[in-house]
């Protein structure tokens, strides 16, 4: 079949603006949007600009909004976005970051927010016998939290996001609770300052889009909510109220 994808292009040095460019490919409804994009880069336009490396849904490189949904370009079908022989798939870079040039977009704030909820094992405690020991049922409880491939397609997704860019933003919280449910870490409460503030957790409005869009399936805004009732748990027996700024 014939598609047209209609990709967003911004050349910083040229463009004020950016602007949408349409090509056509020939793709199979089992390709990959990936490999269409490949095929654009390879055979019609070299200066097309996006991230990718594994290409299996691992490395988290690229995710994109792919007809108004944000998802990573090489777990979709070509098929789950374009039905029919002809048609046309809307492609744009991920939205709430600033724009670099196509579908690249400057991640530095995504990673600082990440790096800021410190995403490591927090022990100073003695190692009793050679290594910190975990049952298979506590370690299940990291699994889901540990499934997150730093993508960044939650923080498109998220109308928090774009409505107050400081929100410390789902995948950050996530990283957190993959530590804060790690019955060998001891991090809570170096963590708090940055989760429990006006922009930390309590920004979250519960409306599901970055559960929905993640493409490992986390139960992101479950996960927000436990961490959200970790911190209120802590702070009611001390007679404190959280920093959700309202104070
Ligand atoms: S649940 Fe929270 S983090 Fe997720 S999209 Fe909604 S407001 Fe954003
Ligand atoms: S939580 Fe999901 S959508 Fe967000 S960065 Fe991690 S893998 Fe991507
Ligand atoms: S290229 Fe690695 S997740 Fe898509």
């Amino acid at each position: 079949m014939q598609i047209h994808l209609e990709i967003q292009r911004f050349d910083p040095e040229r463009d004020d603006k950016p602007h949408f460019q349409t090509y056509t490919v020939e793709a199979a409804p089992t390709d990959r949007l990936l490999d269409a994009l490949m095929d654009i880069k390879r055979h019609q336009d070299g200066s097309l600009s996006f991230r990718k490396s594994c290409a299996h849904g691992v490395c988290g490189s690229d995710a994109m909004r792919i007809n108004g949904r944000d998802r990573l370009a090489c777990k979709t079908l070509i098929r789950d976005v374009a039905a029919a022989d002809g048609d046309t798939v809307r492609i744009e870079p991920l939205r709430h970051f600033p724009l670099q040039r196509d579908l690249l977009v400057d991640q530095g704030s995504f990673i600082a927010k990440f790096k800021s909820v410190q995403p490591y094992l927090i022990n100073d405690q003695p190692v009793a016998a050679g290594e910190r020991l975990q049952s298979p049922e506590e370690r299940r409880r990291i699994d889901d939290q540990a499934n997150c491939i730093l993508c960044a397609a939650c923080y498109s997704a998220c109308p928090v996001m774009g409505a107050n860019p400081a929100f410390l933003g789902p995948a950050a919280i996530v990283a957190a609770a993959r530590f804060l449910d790690d019955t060998r870490d001891r991090g809570f409460e170096a963590r708090l300052p940055v989760l429990d503030a006006p922009d930390g957790v309590w920004p979250c409005r519960n409306h599901f889009e970055c559960t929905r869009c993640c493409p490992r399936e986390i139960k992101v805004t479950k996960r927000i909510n436990e961490t959200k009732g970790k911190i209120r748990q802590y702070r009611a027996p001390r007679g404190e109220h959280v920093r959700d700024g309202s104070a």
